[in-house]
């Protein structure tokens, strides 16, 4: 069997590339290791800037995101007892975010490919790349029990961080760049009304939490943790007693606790593999690069990646031009170190580090200060924050 492009992974990067390269008359053949149901109920990340809004919108997938996405023009920042807003439309000239969870994205993405007829395959095993260096590279996977292999002209790693497509790469044609953090986030779900209307990032001496939503009723709140912590070290009433503390300056409500849905716990790191491209593979996504969530830009870099990489694509396939395949890993590098710098800078802006020395401190704060006090610095922010374009 052959097919244009086989892509690896249904995550929103992989979803989303066989959805435009479909639009653009592109056929592939998508491979996923997990059940339907699985991807459907991977709860992640929440925030779409407003290039990803649009660029959904554009290519059909807007419908559901327009009704029930929650569109923000600004967020808090808490600090030394009061907050701050950051009033993002005013500052970037009428940009907004919307709030609407990954997947409900991966949802959309999925209904639209299926209803076009698109070939998503999933609970697929052993999936491994072959001939990434040739013409004619090729796929060979586990499907139902039989072994099976298609041949194809590019393959999309959107396989994410552990996924194999990044380490289908030899070592020595990659360079990583990487920094672990020092703590870790305790996430929960909870049925409940929002404390604020708006996402509060706050920076208490006891360390950060964040106050989000993915509607009216559901509110999405995080606050650091060890990174060595696990679940069991974080009961409910743990989690409440550190949120009511922190984000006490924070709401414009009393924080209403409610029945917790789901609770995660997260390590934060950033990272960076490049070149984004080894022969005819393409990475994009979680396989490419990890931002810590504090910046809200993960699976807005994916999108942004696959925007480029399917435009390659198509003017490849539709007029030769090999340009944009060469310049795909430049392209999208730019825009994710950008994405990495904004999200290291907000890491280490909101939490309290372990071991920090009090001048580390007083500079957190002076940087608070400044961001909240500057118009210049508080538009810089708010234009990494709403997103920068995508090429
Ligand atoms: C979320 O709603 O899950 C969320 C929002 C903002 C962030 C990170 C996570 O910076």
């Amino acid at each position: 069997m052959h097919t244009q492009v086989a892509i690896i992974g249904a995550g929103p990067a992989g979803l989303l590339l066989s959805h435009l390269l479909h639009l653009d008359g592109i056929e592939s053949v998508l491979l996923e290791r997990q059940s339907r149901a699985h991807v459907e109920a991977r709860i992640r990340a929440g925030v779409l800037e407003q290039g990803t809004v649009d660029l959904l919108t554009q290519t059909g997938l807007g419908d559901r995101l327009k009704r029930e996405g929650l569109v923000h023009h600004g967020i808090e920042l808490s600090f030394s007892g009061a907050r701050h807003r950051i009033d993002m439309s005013e500052l970037t000239g009428g940009r907004t975010i919307t709030v609407y969870g990954q997947h409900e994205v991966v949802k959309d993405l999925i209904s639209a490919r299926l209803a076009a007829g698109g070939d998503i395959r999933f609970d697929i095993a052993d999936v491994s790349l072959e001939g990434i260096d040739t013409d004619r590279p090729a796929v060979r996977f586990n499907e139902a029990g039989a072994s099976r292999e298609i041949s194809c002209d590019f393959i999309g790693g959107c396989d994410g961080f552990h996924g194999i497509c990044r380490q289908s790469v030899p070592a020595a044609d990659l360079s990583l760049f990487e920094r672990v953090y020092p703590f870790g986030w305790i996430g929960i779900l909870v049925e409940a009304p929002p404390v604020s209307d708006e996402l509060i990032y706050a920076r208490h001496e006891d360390g950060f939490a964040l106050f989000s939503m993915r509607s009216p009723q559901l509110a999405r709140l995080y606050v650091q943790c060890d990174p060595q912590d696990d679940i069991a070290d974080w009961p409910d009433e743990r989690i409440w007693e550190a949120l009511h503390r922190r984000l006490k300056s924070g709401g414009d409500r009393q924080l209403a606790e409610g029945p917790v849905l789901e609770k995660v716990i997260a390590a934060m790191r950033s990272f960076v593999a490049e070149p984004m491209r080894h022969g005819r593979l393409f990475l994009a996504g979680d396989a490419a690069h990890i931002v810590p969530p504090t910046g809200a830009k993960g699976m807005n870099l994916a999108i942004a990646d696959v925007h480029v990489l399917s435009r390659a694509l198509s003017s490849h396939f539709k007029r030769g031009a090999s340009e944009g395949l060469e310049n795909y890993s430049a392209t999208c590098l730019r825009r994710v170190w950008k994405a990495q710098r904004f999200s290291w800078q907000m890491t280490s802006m909101l939490h309290k580090i372990p071991g920090g020395s009090p001048f580390e401190e007083r500079v957190q704060f002076a940087e608070l200060d400044h961001v909240t006090s500057s118009r210049a610095a508080a538009r810089a922010l708010a234009e990494n924050y709403v997103g920068t374009p995508f090429e």
